[in-house]
């Protein structure tokens, strides 16, 4: 069998390596947090789930939505590429459905906790009783960042407990 050239060996080795970083460079998690406009009922959810599913799919997109039908309040969590999530936070906080969008965090991530997942769906009962303790609310306004923790580590944290469940 014919070896590698130490030149072969260097490209294959960049070629293998470059589409990795450059992806990587881009890959964004953001999590926002609204209020729905009204109840969601079990068919309003499988509506709006199926389009952001196949919409997601095609975009590269993954993630969770959270919702909790006592508050109306959604947290969603998308992953993606920086642009494609810009561009989708636009549609998404133009939507009717929901109001008082706001944005958590956002940061760049090395790989998805939702690979695979063009968009998971949990109700709020599904988080970990632990986890939910003492949250009433993510609202801005309703849960005060003075206990011990921030609103967005309290949401990393709950995706990162439903990941590892996924
Ligand atoms: C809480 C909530 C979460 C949503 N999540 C997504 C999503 O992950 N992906 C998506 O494409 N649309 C999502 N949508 C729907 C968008 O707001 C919008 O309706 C959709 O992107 C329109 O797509 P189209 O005009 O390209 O058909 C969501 C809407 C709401 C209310």
């Amino acid at each position: 069998m014919r070896r590698f050239t130490h030149r072969e060996r260097l490209q294959k080795h960049l070629l293998c390596f470059l589409p990795t970083f450059f992806t990587n460079d881009m890959l964004n998690e953001l999590v926002y947090c609204s209020v729905a406009t009204r109840v969601m009922d079990a068919d309003d959810l499988r509506e709006l789930l199926d389009h952001a599913r196949s919409k997601n799919s095609s975009l590269g997109v993954t993630g969770t939505l959270l919702y909790n039908d006592q508050t109306r309040e959604f947290i969603q969590l998308l992953e993606g590429d920086s642009e494609t999530l810009d561009m989708l936070m636009e549609k998404i906080s133009s939507d009717e459905r929901h109001t008082s969008i706001d944005i958590m965090y956002r940061g760049r991530i090395e790989t998805r906790s939702f690979e695979g997942w063009s968009m998971a769906y949990r109700a709020f009962a599904d988080i970990a009783p632990p986890l939910r303790e003492g949250i009433t609310s993510f609202r801005p306004d309703d849960s005060p960042e003075d206990q011990g923790w921030s609103r967005a580590s309290r949401a990393r944290t709950i995706f990162t407990d439903l990941s590892k469940k996924m």
